[in-house]
């Protein structure tokens, strides 16, 4: 791949907390999906520069991602955004003190894209190495930097242990961050992840990939009382999910809908009547989560959600209603920082690089690493 076709956005610095000693500086690798991204953070919050070189053109033609596309195109790009993340930075990896990569779980050829470019970093340099559960890296960042749902510019301080909705393409977990690698499950998913139900919808109406984006904003136009779809697991106890069925009856709905009636309007009220079901069942879940005893005992101040859901605004806005009403504080990451991003990474290195998790010895990335095998 030449320079020209690789599309790459800078995703700018930000200011943190202002501190006085010395600041730690983390470069942080994600590779994982199908985002290219490195960002470099310090200990006082603060994101010197983060670059993300988004892969979604080159799989939009398949409706989804292609693994082997995708790890092609992370072997491309990672130097030439490695490269940018420090020069935009104005710094040099002499000035980097730990280095930290996504090194699972995820799509293993990306992974190891990623993963490999740090190890070669640290081996090079010296530098310390932390090896980052990309899970952990949405549950943290909203310790970097959070905001209310109805306010975006607020910075809220997101202190353990809290809650969190962790919502994204490849999982949905209700879970108790009692610290950095202490993460309780309290419930997940037994079929679809929230995000995947979203991508199927998408998919189904023939509105293209990834299907969140696209769905919440057509959901935005419609009418989510016109058409009734079920909220499966919602009349019995218990914190899991299960999306499977809202799908299926998308399905069905679709089948016996004439060609004739599925118009702009239809495809918008089915959007909104869609992603009501999935906010309900958010919210029920979560409410049912309130009443946990292991939620009760750890007595969270804050309901926060992360992962790529993270960003539809019904979900934001549904839950800082809950929390509100069980007086609890609700965050959020910034939008930029919910899908996949290399400054969550960096910000999860460094956390983890001050409880004293570094790379002792080989890591060989995962596939498959659930939070609670910390
Ligand atoms: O966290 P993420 O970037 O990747 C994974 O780690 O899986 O999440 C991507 C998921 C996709 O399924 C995408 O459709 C969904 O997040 N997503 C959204 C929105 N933006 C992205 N879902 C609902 N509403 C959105 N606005
Ligand atoms: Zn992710």
């Amino acid at each position: 791949m030449n320079d020209e076709k690789i599309i790459i956005t800078d995703m700018g610095a930000s200011a943190g907390h202002e501190s006085s000693g010395k600041t730690t500086l983390c470069l942080g690798i994600e590779s994982s999906c199908d985002e290219t991204s490195a960002a470099i953070v310090d200990s006082n919050r603060n994101i010197l520069s983060h670059i993300i070189y988004s892969q979604i053109p080159e799989h939009q033609k398949y409706g989804g991602v292609v693994p082997e596309l995708a790890a092609r195109a992370h072997i491309l790009a990672i130097d030439e955004v490695i490269k940018l993340t420090l020069e935009r930075a104005g710094k040099t990896i002499d000035n980097i003190d730990v280095v930290a990569a996504t090194a699972g779980p995820g799509l293993i050829g990306g992974v190891l894209v990623g993963w490999m470019a740090a190890t070669g970093i640290a081996n090079a340099t010296g530098k310390p190495l932390v090896a980052v559960n990309h899970l952990e890296g949405h549950a943290l960042v909203p310790r970097l930097k959070a905001a209310s749902a109805s306010d975006s510019s607020t910075n809220i301080d997101v202190e353990f242990p809290y809650l969190l909705m962790l919502a994204s393409g490849g999982h949905c977990q209700i879970l108790l961050v009692h610290g950095v690698g202490k993460y309780e499950l309290v419930g997940q998913t037994l079929d679809d992840s929230a995000g995947e139900a979203f991508d199927k919808i998408s998919k189904m109406l023939g509105l293209g990939y990834p299907g969140g984006p696209i769905v919440d904003k057509r959901a935005q136009l419609g009418d989510k009382k016109r058409f009734h779809f079920p909220r499966p697991l919602c009349d019995k106890p218990g914190c899991d999910f299960s999306f499977s069925g809202i799908k299926t009856a998308a399905r069905m709905l679709l089948d016996k809908t004439p060609e004739s009636d599925i118009d702009e309007k239809f495809i918008n009220d089915f959007c909104a009547s869609f992603q009501a079901a999935v906010v309900d069942c958010i919210t029920n879940r979560l409410s049912n989560a309130l009443h946990d005893e292991r939620v009760i005992k750890a007595q969270p101040k804050t309901m926060v959600v992360a992962g790529g859901v993270a960003k539809n605004s019904a979900v934001r806005a549904a839950m800082e209603e809950l929390a509100k009403k069980s007086n609890m504080l609700f965050a959020a990451p910034p939008m930029n920082l919910c899908t996949d991003n290399g400054a969550m990474i960096a910000w999860a290195g460094l956390e983890n690089y001050k409880a004293g998790k570094i790379v002792r010895e080989p890591v060989a990335p995962r596939p498959r690493w659930p939070l609670t095998e910390l």
